[in-house]
């Protein structure tokens, strides 16, 4: 059976959550993230389960999530080996990366806050330098086959990638990678792809 091989990478693993409906606004309500943030709430979950472990944190691990809506496409990068103040609860995940939103984006990486980065640019421009292979994770790739695994693994939210996107990102990587055929929460693909790249 044909697999997506990402075995005997060394390296970083980056972790990112294309976000179409999340709005990145510093002035959200953190009681509201589903409903006003856009499923600001699902963005939070991400970036925890991207990069902590029980009691740590994955210092190999990069979570960037880019932010299409609305406006110009807009990106933030969590560094796992030099953020600080990312919590288990989402609520305090989502104060940090809302509070890192209120620096204006540059369209190259800028360090907004400890272990915080942002940008702007087109998803397709965002993926360009980040660690090979880049690979597009759906249900309806080939089998994921890893051995300490790195790359640039690419997710979508709660209603996945637009048909323009799929189109796109199916070209720009090396592999379009499953984890099953039961189809997963973005932020539960994070956990599940952490677990079959940690074998
Ligand atoms: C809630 S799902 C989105 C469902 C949406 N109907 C779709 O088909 O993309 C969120 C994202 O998680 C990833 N995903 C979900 N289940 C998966 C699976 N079994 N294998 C690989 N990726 C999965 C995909 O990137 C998907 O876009």
């Amino acid at each position: 059976m044909k697999k997506v091989l990402v075995e005997g990478v060394t390296g970083s693993r980056t972790l990112v959550l294309v976000a179409n409906h999340a709005r990145p606004e510093p002035d959200l309500p953190l009681d509201d993230l589903p409903g006003l943030g856009g499923r600001f709430d699902l963005v939070a979950r991400f970036v925890n389960a991207a990069l902590l472990t029980s009691h740590g944190i994955r210092e190999d691990t990069d979570a960037i999530v880019v932010f299409t809506q609305p406006g110009e496409p807009l990106a933030i990068r969590v560094r796992g080996d030099e953020v600080t103040g990312v919590g288990p609860d989402e609520r305090s995940t989502a104060a940090r990366l809302l509070g890192a939103l209120e620096a204006t984006p540059m369209p190259v990486w800028q360090a907004v806050a400890e272990g915080i980065e942002l940008r702007t640019g087109a998803l397709s421009d965002l993926l360009t330098d980040l660690a090979d292979p880049l690979v597009l994770v759906h249900g309806d790739g080939e089998p994921l086959a890893g051995d300490r695994g790195a790359g640039t693994f690419v997710i979508g939210d709660h209603a996945g990638f637009t048909q323009a996107q799929r189109d796109r990102l199916v070209k720009q990587a090396g592999g379009v990678a499953s984890l099953g055929s039961t189809a997963l929460q973005a932020d539960h693909v994070a956990a599940v792809l952490h677990h079959e790249l940690d074998r």
